[in-house]
């Protein structure tokens, strides 16, 4: 329970921008995500789903099950899931640490690993739902961000876009909040070593150097 009163960020608030923008940083992030992905998979912090829509096209995935606690994340991922019919979805509202969840074949975490004030209690959930051989992918924003620059090179694209200076004041309060937790990507590997996954491959290259991504092996 403690998990909920501890998180400093307000998901709520940010979920109707965050569904609406999507710069080209993030489709690329989410489309390389969704390839190396197969089976039944758990999305760990699931937002608005912005996974589903490239998982949809990936042959490999049987069932999509996306966990998290904000509310208005939940319904948008939701309605995401209806509109992609390829997919097999289901949604629970609920805490990570809170929610008991099938064995799965592969599990994943985009971007929500900064804002987890126990970081190392998720990634043992996260272990103990994978099946043995299981893969997991883990994606967050790195210290190396430079969220200023980009905005301003997702800008010319979204200038004029409803919900675009919500999504930059958004974006930049999550930065100044003082219970991100950024990490260099070798810490993000020390950390997924120290619970027995084996590393596959390491990227850092994403969101201009900003964000790293490990997928590992149970
Ligand atoms: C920046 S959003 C990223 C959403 C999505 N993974 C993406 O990349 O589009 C982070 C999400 O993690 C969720 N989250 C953070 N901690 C959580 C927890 N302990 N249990 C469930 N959801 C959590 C938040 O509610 C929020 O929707």
């Amino acid at each position: 329970m403690s998990i909920v009163l501890e998180n400093k960020f307000e998901w709520e608030d940010y979920a109707q921008s965050f569904h609406s923008i999507m710069p080209a940083v993030m489709v690329q992030l989410n489309q390389f995500i969704a390839n190396e992905l197969y089976g039944d998979i758990i999305d760990y912090g699931c937002g608005a789903g912005k996974l589903i829509p490239y998982l949809n096209e990936n042959a490999s995935v049987t069932s999509y099950t996306g966990i998290d606690f904000s509310k208005e994340m939940i319904e948008l991922a939701n309605s995401v899931g209806n509109c992609h019919s390829n997919l097999t979805t289901q949604f629970v509202h609920s805490d990570i640490m809170l929610t008991a969840l099938p064995a799965s074949d592969c599990a994943v975490s985009v971007n929500s690993f900064y804002s987890w004030p126990k970081p190392n209690d998720i990634i043992d959930k996260i272990y103990q739902d994978l099946k043995p051989g299981g893969v997991f992918i883990l994606a967050t924003l790195l210290k190396s961000i430079d969220m200023v620059k980009l905005l301003e090179e997702a800008e010319p694209e979204f200038i004029n876009h409803d919900y675009w200076q919500t999504f930059k004041s958004h974006n930049l309060k999550i930065m100044d909040n003082p219970g991100i937790n950024l990490v260099t990507i070798t810490e993000l590997c020390d950390l997924l070593e120290r619970f027995d996954f084996n590393i596959l491959s390491v990227d850092a290259s994403f969101y201009d150097g900003g964000v790293g991504l490990v997928k590992v092996r149970k």
